[in-house]
């Protein structure tokens, strides 16, 4: 019979009240009806007799209903739930609670996604980044494009024999499914398309939108390939209209991901096209262009009724084009990105890759991990002690750290299973930093209520690194 009650995240308070609530049976909840200060407040109380939760939103009930599910998942044993009564006061330190999961260099299945959903909702993760489109594969339908998803959807896969194709793309019922599903529980699913970099599938598809016309394939290589969109053929803003249309048709989400990232410029320097756009915008640097491509996707998704995130590249080379001040920037090469687009008036999610967010990193430091070790090891430690907000973001401008994310890039994933091997603990570390307060966050307590949660994770069929957590 435990004395405590243990789940992760850590509860904001807890209680205890005295005595013990005893069941065969995995009772009913009684949910009332309370105003709450945080849109995703909720209170459990948990008596002799009766388990409630209150709450003034869906969402508060919801994530009540996760930590009861949880406690379900470790207490309920031999036909018995036991808990310890206690009154449970919990809501989030932050809005963004986010998981990125590739899907580009690894094509996941529907089931795996939503299950992989579901699972993250446990933890009051509340936001699912699908990178849908990078270099080695396009997986989102656009009617008018129908070569992204007939020829930019595969690619050669290099383990096998020359003609092995692999590849896939989800269908707009897989997507509309998915994003019912996440929205069942709570989570919002935000769209990538990464523009106009890693964009080899779309230049596959559609050769006439690179500087050179190519020939092109979609990359059966891991890397940063030098053929990206030509800044200097307009007909890329067709493009982008036919993609956001077709993003806003498929989620309801505020946000759509534009990508950004790592854009090499060697062929816009050598484009005469992308010369001649260059002196048109009277730039005079070729990395300017991405700023101007940056404000047209940002504008596009505003009249579109949609507000842009990008990696934080879209800062970079801008004082001709400024970023415009709705665009919300997710900071990956550390925190510099973050600190540098909050101090100037962007919201911010921090995902830095020195830091623990970047789950593709070994979180042990041995050849026979999963894992490269590009920024160092990311152990379940590092990830823990990620603080969204640096000490170099101005007080004023806290409040635009909306939170923090990891994400899980799928070069060296090659199963569900290992892509659950690689999130689980670790986003168990993540989920804590972005709810708890960070006051009460505290590493070895939390590795104590990792051994129960394994538990949890185990009863799910979760595959999770069991390896040193520092
Ligand atoms: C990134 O990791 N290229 C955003
Ligand atoms: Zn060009």
């Amino acid at each position: 019979m435990k004395e405590k009650i243990s789940v992760i995240p850590k509860p904001v308070s807890i209680n205890y009240t005295g005595g013990f609530f005893k069941s065969n049976t995995v009772p009913q909840i009684i949910t009332k009806n309370v105003n709450a200060k945080n849109a995703e407040e909720y209170k459990l109380v948990i008596t002799q007799d009766q388990i409630t939760i209150e709450a003034e939103t869906p969402a508060g009930v919801y994530h009540g209903q996760q930590t009861f599910r949880q406690l379900v998942l470790s207490e309920y044993k031999n036909g018995e739930l036991v808990l310890p009564c206690a009154e449970i006061t919990d809501y989030p330190r932050f809005s963004w609670r986010g998981f990125m999961l590739d899907c580009s260099r690894y094509f996941y299945s529907v089931e795996f996604i939503k299950n992989l959903i579901d699972i993250l909702s446990l933890h009051h993760i509340n936001r699912f980044h699908w990178h849908l489109t990078d270099d080695q594969g396009w997986r989102l339908p656009v009617a008018e494009y129908p070569l992204l998803t007939e020829i930019g959807s595969r690619r050669v896969d290099r383990r096998y024999p020359e003609s092995t194709y692999v590849g896939g793309f989800y269908t707009e019922n897989d997507i509309k499914e998915i994003v019912s599903f996440a929205s069942s529980r709570h989570i919002e699913v935000i769209p990538e398309v990464d523009l106009p970099g890693h964009t080899s599938a779309v230049l596959a598809s559609y050769p006439g939108l690179g500087c050179t016309g190519g020939p092109y394939r979609t990359e059966d290589r891991f890397g940063i390939f030098e053929d990206v969109l030509c800044a200097g053929n307009d007909k890329i803003l067709d493009l982008f209209a036919a993609i956001f249309d077709t993003l806003a048709k498929l989620f309801p989400s505020q946000w759509v991901h534009i990508g950004g990232d790592e854009v090499l410029f060697n062929r816009w320097q050598e484009c005469p096209k992308c010369q001649k756009k260059l002196a048109e915008l009277g730039l005079n640097k070729i990395p300017e262009l991405q700023s101007w491509i940056t404000q047209k996707l940002v504008k596009m998704l505003l009249e579109r009724g949609k507000t842009a995130i990008g990696w934080d590249e879209i800062l970079d080379a801008s004082e001709k084009f400024p970023l415009p001040k709705e665009a919300v920037v997710m900071s990956w090469r550390g925190k510099a990105g973050g600190i540098k687009a909050s101090n100037s008036g962007h919201k911010v999610i921090m995902t830095p890759n020195t830091e623990g967010c970047y789950l593709d990193h070994k979180q042990f430091d041995s050849k026979e991990e999963p894992g490269h070790l590009l920024q160092g090891v990311a152990a379940v430690y590092k990830t823990y002690s990620m603080e969204p907000i640096p000490s170099e973001v101005k007080n004023e401008n806290t409040n635009l750290i909306l939170g923090g994310q990891c994400n899980l890039w799928s070069e060296v994933i090659y199963a569900g299973k290992i892509a659950e091997y690689m999130i689980f603990p670790r986003i168990c570390a993540l989920a804590e930093t972005v709810w708890t307060p960070k006051e009460e966050k505290d590493f070895e307590d939390f590795s104590k209520r990792l051994e129960v949660h394994r538990l949890r994770l185990d009863a799910l069929g979760v595959n999770q690194y069991r390896g040193a957590l520092k």
